[in-house]
């Protein structure tokens, strides 16, 4: 990957969003790298949030910005070795959307509030208490680190609902995989 390039988003089916996520171990110039091209693809994508898992890395870090907006930087958090140590509030409805799940939206229930233990970037530890759309978004990126996803959290009506987006982005994975296969033959040949 090029310093200033934009990694590749992993998309549903795709496994490496199922494994649940490593701790980061080493706070140097590698996750600073990663950390900076996760932010770079969430803002390319129109994201929010991200987590390491949705760019192909076993990591457990994650990014967001609930402006969504590359110069509120004052908006931005970033978070190693997350964890949502309490949650609390009314368990409300809103619609979430996931940079893994192209076009396809869900109604997804969560409690309102929670308080996250993490680290910074420099390995020193921090305590947030989160609240309305940064609560939300903490919790659907949390959910990345432990293999979780938006099919998971949606209805079986909306599941049913996105069905065929649902085995279009399937069948778009398995062309990827087929053409990876093909390409890496030529390579050997
Ligand atoms: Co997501």
């Amino acid at each position: 990957m090029d310093a200033d390039s934009n990694p590749d988003l992993a998309f549903y089916p795709d496994p490496v969003l199922r494994k649940v996520a490593h701790p980061v171990q080493a706070f140097d110039q590698q996750l600073d790298e990663v950390v900076q091209g996760m932010l770079r693809r969430m803002y390319a994508s129109q994201g929010v949030g991200l987590a390491a898992p949705q760019i192909g890395i076993g990591a457990r870090i994650l990014v967001l910005n609930e402006t969504g907006d590359p110069e509120r930087v004052d908006e931005e958090l970033v978070l190693i070795n997350p964890s949502v140590v309490e949650r609390s509030g009314a368990e409300t409805f809103a619609e979430e959307g996931c940079l893994s799940f192209p076009g396809i939206y869900a109604e997804v229930k969560r409690p309102e509030n929670c308080i996250v233990e993490a680290q910074d970037r420099k390995g020193t530890a921090i305590r947030l208490e989160l609240t309305g759309f940064q609560s939300r978004i903490l919790q659907h990126e949390y959910d990345h680190l432990e293999g979780v996803l938006l099919v998971d959290r949606m209805s079986p009506a909306d599941r049913l609902r996105h069905k065929a987006a649902l085995e279009e982005l399937k069948g778009a994975y398995r062309q990827r995989l087929a053409k990876a296969a093909a390409g890496s033959d030529k390579g050997q040949g």
